[in-house]
């Protein structure tokens, strides 16, 4: 078996050219700082994905695209979303720039201003944001942190919905920040809500590749008829193959009459995702399984060294491990730095770690004393983050004591 530290490409990063690239995740930041924050990886992409590039490059193919046998990137959506027991309705889905872009579409076409839209807390902030800005109510389902892991369940949530007018239920599954893998259980239960409520799901499935045994990703759409009539599926490769910049995801949409209501719209409202992003996109579900599954070693290694950190720290930082993704959600309540992590690392540890309080704005939940830290890295740079963290607690620890 191969080890992840034998991967090719994985073992290290090239810190130059990330600094001196386009990316905001390095280049944004001063050079003196390790940044583990924006959800991207600091690994390069899958060769397939280069190879594809390239050989559109040396074509020069930029002209307007036309494609005879329909969109290729929704042809390589149907056909993953088949290996995992569930066949997408022909002509539903749909190419967008982004998972915010489809969010915002379905809220214009499947709400009202003053709806509520309920969505698990902490979550993706831009999530947060476009609700709040399209004038519906964010409707929070806290998480609670168990000594099993992450709990998001409720005794009286279909109430709670039903009470605070909801109309949309925004999945976010894997669950960005807390890694936590939903089971099907707990899918199903959302899907009776959904079905009582007369709910549409708009399930975002966009780190369902990043996800670690024995957790396994169950699309919202195939739970049952019912369910796949309700949910609008989105995601793209941006996430587990890393090309964000890029700029490219689809959509699909269950819902008949949501979907009639797009149809109305003119091309051009949509926008439309460059032939390189599709290029790009098409390599990475069709030919890229193997540079997948030894990213998924890196990952899975690199979380066992942020759970060693976390079980021999000193210092009272907490986490559920995630069960998919390549983000942690530490906590460090009861450290020194609890009221804002993010801001004391940066300032003193000079890692930039995205500040727990983003995960909560727009609603009356707290979630300042933690940060999230990205571990899509090689295993020096984790490592030189974490002990840079060890050193800001230590010392912090020590000047409480003097
Ligand atoms: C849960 C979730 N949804 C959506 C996005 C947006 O991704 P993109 O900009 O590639 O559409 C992200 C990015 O980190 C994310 O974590």
């Amino acid at each position: 078996m191969i080890s992840a530290a034998s991967d090719p490409g994985f073992e290290r990063i090239d810190e130059q050219r990330l600094r001196s690239g386009w990316g905001v995740k390095w280049g944004a930041v001063d050079p003196d700082v390790l940044p583990a924050w924006v959800a991207d990886m600091d690994f390069g992409i899958a060769p397939p994905i280069r190879s594809a590039l390239n050989q559109t490059l040396s074509d020069e193919d930029f002209g307007y695209p036309f494609w005879p046998d329909g969109d290729p990137v929704v042809r390589a959506f149907e056909r993953r979303m088949q290996s995992l027991d569930w066949n997408p309705l022909p002509n539903r889905t749909r190419v967008y720039s982004d998972l915010i872009q489809v969010l915002q579409v379905m809220i214009e076409h499947a709400t009202e201003p003053g709806d509520g839209i309920a969505l698990h807390v902490p979550n993706y902030p831009p999530f947060l944001a476009t609700i709040q800005r399209s004038g519906r109510r964010i409707i929070p389902i806290p998480a609670r942190s168990e000594p099993e892991g992450w709990r998001f369940d409720e005794p009286d949530l279909e109430g709670r919905l039903e009470a605070g007018g909801c109309r949309m239920l925004l999945l976010v599954n894997p669950h960005n920040p807390t890694g936590r893998v939903f089971r099907r259980a707990e899918l199903d239960e959302y899907a009776r809500i959904a079905e009582r409520l007369d709910l549409i799901v708009v399930s975002d499935e966009i780190h369902s590749d990043l996800v670690y045994a024995p957790h396994r990703h169950v699309p919202f759409a195939s739970l049952s008829d019912d369910a796949a009539a309700r949910t609008i599926t989105t995601t793209s490769a941006t996430k587990a193959f890393n090309l964000a910049g890029l700029r490219c995801a689809v959509a699909h949409i269950g819902s008949a009459e949501v979907a009639e209501r797009l149809h109305q719209e003119p091309l051009d409202y949509f926008g439309q995702p460059s032939i390189l992003s599709r290029v790009a996109t098409c390599a990475a579900w069709n030919n890229s399984a193997d540079w997948l599954a030894g990213l998924r070693r890196r990952l899975a290694a690199n979380r066992d060294i942020v759970a060693e950190w976390v079980a021999e720290s000193r210092h009272s930082v907490s986490w559920n491990r995630p069960e998919g993704t390549y983000l942690a959600w530490l906590d460090f309540t009861g450290t020194p730095i609890g009221d804002d992590p993010a801001s004391a690392l940066l300032e003193q540890a000079r890692v930039l770690l995205s500040a727990g309080a983003e995960f909560s704005e727009h609603t009356h939940l707290g979630t300042a004393s933690y940060a999230r830290l990205n571990f899509a890295t090689s295993e020096d740079v984790l490592r030189r983050l974490l002990a840079r963290i060890d050193g800001v607690l230590d010392e912090a620890a020590g000047d409480a004591r003097r």
